[in-house]
């Protein structure tokens, strides 16, 4: 059986996915794991230019429309990376996955929840991450971290700039889907220096762990 894990990392804008992410990288690589990090959208040449489609500040596209813009990025993803890496027993740690469309597309836009579930699947081949760390920071305190980001997209904007009950909605699809699925799905308190977070993270990840 192939050894490969495929870890998402979920969480709203500025949570702190990107920097719990490289340190997993740094401490799994230190234990001799092979690992290819990653994110969506992205992650491949055509998902990239998805991604500038769907951050594009000028642009609104319809619900649907960035639903299918995701999910196009997510099976490029897939079929281009992390399936191939899967195969040669990497660890594959993606920022961001396809919990994200339930939670923005389903939670935050509307869209319902179970014809987004089953697209995920289409888009991914069945494929699902074999663990999802939500961070879990109360929206205000993150949307802060995320705004003095010196890095931060112009582009991300079209999210962060979303009203509150947009960034409310997107958390408690996030807490059903922890409800859900509590095996794959794991809830990590994000508040507190890096490196206490990334301790946490570990812990949810004890029995994967080599
Ligand atoms: N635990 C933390 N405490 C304080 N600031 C943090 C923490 N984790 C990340 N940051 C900072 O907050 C900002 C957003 O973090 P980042 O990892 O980019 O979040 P995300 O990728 O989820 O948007 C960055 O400037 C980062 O350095
Ligand atoms: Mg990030």
């Amino acid at each position: 059986m192939a050894k490969g894990l495929l870890i998402s990392f979920e969480g709203v804008e500025g949570c702190g996915k990107s920097t719990q992410l490289a340190l997993l990288a740094e401490a799994l690589r230190q234990r001799g794991v092979e690992v290819v990090t990653t994110r969506e959208p992205g992650g491949t040449p055509l998902g990239e230019q998805l991604r500038a489609l769907l951050l594009d500040p000028s642009q609104t596209p319809n619900p649907w429309a960035e639903l299918f813009l995701v999910l196009a990025a997510r099976a490029q993803l897939v079929a281009q990376v992390i399936q191939p890496a899967l195969a040669q027993d990497r660890w594959v740690l993606v920022d961001r996955f396809a919990d994200s469309s339930l939670a923005y597309q389903a939670g935050g836009r509307g869209l319902p929840w179970e014809e987004v579930r089953k697209l995920n699947l289409l888009a991914t081949g069945g494929l699902l991450p074999h663990r999802t760390l939500i961070l879990a920071l109360p929206v205000p305190q993150a949307l802060k971290r995320a705004r003095l980001r010196l890095s931060t997209a112009a582009g991300n904007r079209r999210f962060e700039d979303e009203e509150d009950a947009f960034h409310r909605r997107v958390e408690a699809a996030y807490r059903r889907l922890a409800q859900e699925e509590p095996q794959r799905v794991r809830w990590v308190a994000a508040d507190g220096p890096p490196s206490e977070v990334h301790l946490r993270v570990l812990d949810q990840l004890e029995d994967l762990l080599p």
